[in-house]
């Protein structure tokens, strides 16, 4: 064979390797293989340069120093599309595009939307023989040697292409390679890169392509940009790119209504982070290319093309400082104060840090650049720390070592992740805590008290326990006031209690005193005391005379207590400021006792019962009386034992999904009032 043959042979093998590894991910060889051929071509091509071929794949390790990139001008405008954050800016999409189709059918693509930067390439010929990026969207830069180093864009087009193509699309870096370079530039002691799209739009920046060639760019080309005579649907001309040997994704979608486009986008929203590249919304295209041309453009976007931005979950920000805050079990939670930021369309200033373990484990330190997520929390959380830009002086966080409200030196028991400031009976905001506990919807319900005037009574020195609440007076109450200033928002608001609101107060508090035995012990805070642990030690032991003489094996017994309850309950016991606390409360009259009460019906007889959703007829909270009126039992949890879920709007999907597998019954509030009506 001769070395002219030979190098034409090896060009269109490796070509055609790439395209399997590249383009079809279904490699024919190994790496090792391609790489022994890669060499041998390059050793050829070097010794007879005229017989090379210009787009070799021998080219895509780079090599080409590019001093200035020159400027193009673009067939035509590179647009960029209108945006909607919501259903309803969608479903308004889908609204002028049928008023402007005007009554006839239209289909849409949807299909995912790359997070990259925009490409514009041109084959003659069946050749690729000019890549150019957006610029200004009229003309761009000639990045077609950089372009050239990515493999999964063919050099040669396969199949019937006409004579000048252009194709348009989305070139990024995968997030694994993306991590990969990091690590390395890591390791060189080099600035870190921040994400992925900023470090493939610098990428294919760089001036030696060599450069680019080491880092590995990827692409998916969406418009058909310039096809000869040829006019294609936008999903035919999908598949035609595909036949040319062109890049796309398979992800891409024909649906016949907006319904199905959000389903596209429901499933993505979710599933994108099993993607290896970063995607930032969802494209919706019409279908028809008659049907585009008739919407036409305004003056920046297509009328017929629209994309759906998913919500950023995640930003930037920087550590300014670390308070902590004490909770009314003494428990100190350190909060990381931010340079205030955007995420999901409120201002975000603090996140929390859970504790000195989460602290150390981040190595966050004051200064430090920070990543802030909102996970299904309100609280965003930090996530991640860039410590890049760390200066010489940054010391490590030492978690604080006295309580910031008492200065008592904090504790932290074996086994705990918390520090606790042990000083539970002097430390304001404990005490405050407690008492805002004990007023709770869940315990006394005293709606008509709350934080700030829980601070002006505590201020005046009128409450330092639940109990102080029921000897208040009237006279002593009347005229307090204080300004508090909301932290968010800087707004004043002045608390004052004129006679109305003291009324108010008092009669909640004299009513609070009817509030069942369950509640009273909830509302006492005992650790680990939740409101169902309440119930069930309310009605195992009947009485508070019963609950305080248990011992531990006793208090063990009863089904689904614990022994770190069991311990928690009888360590409140033990200590002498509660049990005089229980004493006066006794004294003021609240219930200590079961009073066992009439069923309204007993038409649900045992039923357990899941409530799950929101609801138009009733609150939950109402749903659940009503069940327990009826003699059915509240359950939290779908389970085998489960006899039914009352489904709201919004019930989670997983919720559902249990209970379908379950083969548990689910009905709806207006079923369920039917059956207590019966
Ligand atoms: S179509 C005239 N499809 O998003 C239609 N764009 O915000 C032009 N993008 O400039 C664009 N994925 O850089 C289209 N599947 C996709 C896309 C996509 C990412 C980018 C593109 C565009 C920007 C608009």
């Amino acid at each position: 064979m001769s070395t002219q043959a030979k190098i034409q042979e090896l060009t269109a093998a490796l070509k055609e390797h790439n395209y399997n590894y590249y383009v079809l991910a279904n490699p024919s060889i190994s790496d090792r293989e391609f790489d022994m051929k890669l060499k041998e071509l390059e050793k050829l091509e070097a010794a007879f340069p005229q017989f090379a071929d210009p787009n070799s794949p021998t080219q895509q390790v780079g090599g080409d120093i590019t001093k200035n990139f020159n400027t193009v001008p673009h067939s035509t405008r590179m647009l960029s599309l209108g945006n909607t954050y919501n259903k309803e800016e969608l479903l308004d999409f889908d609204t002028r595009v049928a008023k402007l189709i005007g009554g006839i059918a239209y289909q849409y693509t949807a299909e995912l939307k790359f997070d990259g930067f925009a490409i514009a390439l041109r084959y003659t010929d069946g050749k690729l023989s000019q890549a150019i990026t957006r610029g200004d969207g009229t003309q761009g830069d000639d990045v077609t040697a950089n372009v050239r180093t990515i493999r999964s864009i063919p050099h040669q087009l396969k199949g019937n292409y006409p004579a000048h193509l252009e194709v348009r699309g989305e070139i990024f870096m995968h997030k694994a390679a993306f991590q990969r370079l990091n690590e390395e530039r890591a390791k060189n002691g080099e600035e870190m890169y921040k994400n992925p799209r900023n470090t493939a739009a610098g990428t294919i920046k760089q001036q030696d392509s060599a450069e680019v060639a080491k880092r590995p760019l990827d692409g998916f080309l969406y418009q058909l940009a310039e096809h000869g005579k040829e006019e294609l649907d936008h999903w035919d001309s999908l598949q035609r790119m595909r036949e040319y040997g062109l890049p796309t994704n398979d992800a891409t979608q024909l649906c016949n209504s907006i319904e199905e486009v959000w389903t596209f986008i429901e499933h993505w929203e979710s599933a994108r982070k099993k993607l290896s590249f970063e995607i930032d919304g969802v494209v919706i295209k019409v279908n028809s290319r008659l049907q585009q041309q008739e919407m036409g453009f305004t003056s920046k976007f297509p009328r017929w093309a629209m994309s759906y931005k998913f919500e950023t979950e995640r930003a930037e920000s920087k550590l300014l400082s670390i308070s902590y805050q004490v909770g009314r079990t003494g428990a100190v939670t350190p909060v990381a104060n931010l340079e205030p930021m955007q995420l999901l369309g409120t201002t975000v200033k603090r996140a929390s840090l859970h504790n000195a373990d989460f602290i150390a484990q981040l190595d966050v330190r004051l200064g430090d650049t920070v990543f802030v997520e909102k996970g299904g929390e309100i609280i965003p959380k930090i996530v991640e720390v860039d410590t890049s830009n760390r200066s010489d002086d940054s010391v490590p966080t030492h978690f604080a070592s006295v309580c910031p409200e008492c200065s008592t030196a904090l504790v932290r028991e074996e086994g705990e992740a918390a520090y606790r400031c042990p000083n539970t009976m002097g430390c304001p905001p404990q005490i405050k805590g407690r008492i805002e506990h004990f007023i709770g919807r869940k315990a006394m319900d005293v709606d008509s008290l709350g934080e700030g005037k829980i601070d002006v009574l505590y201020q005046a020195g009128l409450v330092r326990r639940v109990a102080d609440l029921y000897q208040l007076d009237k006279e002593k109450i009347l005229g307090l006031s204080k300004a508090i200033v909301n932290e968010a928002t800087g707004d004043e608001r002045i608390i004052s209690f004129q006679e109305k609101t003291v009324d108010n107060i008092l009669t909640g508090i004299a009513l609070s005193k009817s509030q069942p035995f369950e509640k009273v012990l909830f509302g006492l805070g005992i650790r680990f005391v939740g409101e169902t642990v309440a119930k069930k030690l309310a009605f195992h032991f009947k009485t508070m005379n019963a609950v305080m003489a248990a011992d531990l094996e006793t208090l063990n017994a009863v089904s689904e207590i614990g022994g770190v309850i069991a311990k928690s309950v009888i360590d409140y016991f033990m200590v002498t400021e509660n049990r005089e606390e229980i004493e006066l409360l006794k004294n003021a009259g609240l219930v200590f006792e079961v009073v066992e009460k009439q069923l309204a019906s007993n038409v649900l007889n045992g039923a357990k019962i899941v409530v799950s959703g929101t609801f138009t007829l009733f609150s939950r909270d109402e749903l659940k009386k009503i069940i327990e009126d009826n003699g059915g039992v509240n359950v939290s949890a779908i389970s085998k034992a489960t006899d039914f879920v009352i489904v709201g709007d919004s019930m989670g999907p997983a919720k559902k999904e249990k209970a379908e597998k379950l083969g548990v019954k689910m009905i709806s509030e207006d079923d369920f009032a039917d059956m207590i009506s019966e």
